[in-house]
Order: structure tokens, then sequence, then C-alpha cells
């Protein structure tokens, strides 16, 4: 294959061969890209941007127009990072793949946004299970230009390292709150429901199916609610989160987590695709060409 090797090593566990990542930081080996590479980066660029017009929100956008990211070749991070620095402090850390949690936490909670180096192939356009750099550059990046999002996630990394001194159960409330919120949030504006999370406007197909489908449910953010939701990661999401503006994400997620991971650790999870009594519900699902089982 015509792409840089992903270093990328197996181990041997009770769950069978799993890949290992290497979880230091890695210098962008930028002069390793291909023309292939530069073409993927180029061809998915063009695509997203024509779909998020009047599709992403209008932070996203402006955040996006300030970095200044081209679809003409690979972005250095090194480019990127003077942006960032002089915008809201953070900086962006190249890496192999996914990173244990603590270390991501670590990470966020030190303004370092880690971004995989490699980027998938010209047969993975459409998709891939695990983040590459596409995901992490296009959809995460720019919003790291935003000075309230930029310091929520750094409340969230700092989070993180707490809940995982707490225990299993309050690191998987926190993960559904990044999965509902940076991954796959949306964003009701004055002209309509926009997306900012991440894995959202990196994916073409989700990024028409999470506004314009009628089959998943549309839901306002509710903090505890959000930290009880299972969710899907081999589908479109059942149902998304709406928030009115990343201050009320800032003050929703200000208070101690202590005391709620205490409190939800009592109560069951809810399925992926429910809507409760006490939604605040902008669309019920139809529910249509859902799967019965593969919440998380
Ligand atoms: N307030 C949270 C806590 O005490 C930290 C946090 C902030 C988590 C923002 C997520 C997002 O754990
Ligand atoms: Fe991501």
């Amino acid at each position: 294959m015509d792409t840089a090797p992903k270093r990328v090593e197996h181990q041997m566990t009770d769950k069978g061969y799993v890949p290992v990542y290497t979880t230091a930081v890695v210098d962008q080996p930028w002069d390793t890209y291909t023309s292939i590479d530069h073409d993927v980066w180029a061809t998915l660029f063009e695509r997203q941007q024509k779909l998020l017009v009047g599709r992403a929100g209008d932070e996203f956008l402006a955040s996006q127009r300030a970095m200044g990211m081209a679809p003409d070749r690979i972005p250095k991070f090194d480019d990127l990072n003077r942006m960032l620095r002089k915008a809201t402090g953070w900086e962006l850390v190249g890496v192999e793949g996914l990173l244990p949690e603590l270390t991501f936490f670590d990470h966020l909670a030190n303004r370092r946004f880690p971004v995989t180096w490699w980027i998938r192939t010209p047969e993975q356009l459409d998709y891939l299970s695990e983040p590459d750099l596409f995901h992490d550059l296009f959809g995460h990046v720019p919003l790291l230009m935003n000075p309230v999002f930029a310091d929520y996630m750094q409340a969230y990394g700092r989070g993180g390292v707490k809940a995982h001194g707490i225990g299993e159960a309050a690191l998987v409330n926190l993960t559904r709150l990044y999965w509902y919120t940076v991954e796959f949030g949306l964003i009701r504006q004055p002209d309509g429901l926009r997306i900012y999370g991440a894995g959202i406007v990196s994916s073409k197909g989700e990024s028409i199916h999470c506004l314009e489908s009628a089959a998943p449910n549309r839901i306002g953010f509710d903090l505890e609610r959000v930290m009880r939701t299972r969710y899907r990661i081999d589908t479109y999401q059942k149902t998304y989160f709406v928030i009115d503006s990343y201050e009320q994400l800032m003050e929703a997620t200000g208070p101690d987590f202590a005391p709620i991971y205490e409190k939800l650790a009592a109560l069951d999870s809810i399925p992926a695709g429910n809507v409760l009594d006490t939604d605040t519900v902008f669309n019920a699902g139809t529910g249509e060409g859902w799967l019965d089982d593969g919440d998380v």
C-alpha cells in the first residue's frame, strides 16, 4: 500500500489479539504523506465543507475559517499550533491512535489535543472504525479556537482524571457526556438545529442524517439524562442531544460530579433510543432502520 505505515502492534489479552498503540507523542511525519494521502484530505475536506454550509453551527464554521485549514494539502500541526496557541493556548500533539483513558485526560487537562497523524485510505472515505487525522483535525480542532469550548475541553480532561480515581462507573458516565457532546452534539440556533460534534462533522452520512432524518430522537441537553444514556458505536446515533450554547454546556458541567456519579450508580442506564416523559423533545424519532441490539 502506498500510504505511510501505521506502527500498530498487537498483544494477546483475554479478549484475543488487540491493537496496542504507543502512548508517546510523535512528531507529525509530514514528509511521509503521499500524494494519495493529500488527495484523501482534499476530497474529504471539500466534500464536508459543502455539506456543512447551513448544517454546522456558526461557531464551528467561524472557528474553521479563522484557523485557515485548506483542502490543497494535509495541514502541518506546527502551523495550526501557531494559530491555536494565540487564540486559546491549546496545542496539538501527534499520536499513533486511541490512547488509554488517563493519558488522554491528562493531555486535555493540560490543553493538549492528541491528533492521529495518519489518514485513512481512499477505500475508507465514508467510514472507518477508529479516529484518523481527518476526523481529529477537521472534526475536533476548529472548536478549540473557541474560548468557551476550549475551556470545556480542558474541564473535561480534569474531570476525567478525577473520574478515573473514582471508578469504572464514573468513567462510563463521563464517557457518555463526551460522546453526546464533543462527538455527536447538536446546538440550537435561532435559525434551527446545527451540528458541532466532531463525529458528525467529519461524516458525510451522519451530517445529513442527524438533522434531516426523522429516524433519530433530538432531545434537549440534560446532564444526568446524558450521563445515563447508552450509545451506538457502529451505527448512526439513535439520539442526539441539543445544547443552546457552549456557555450552557460549561455551566451545566461546572458542579462537582462526585455526588452525581453516586446518585447515578443507583439508577439504570437508558437505552440509546428511548424517549422519557421528562425530555424536552425536538424530534421523537421514528426509529426507522434501528437495530435492536448493539447499544454500548
Ligand atoms: N465538574 C466536573 C467534575 O467535577 C468536571 C467536568 C467539567 C467534567 C466539564 C466534564 C465536563 O467532575
Ligand atoms: Fe473524536
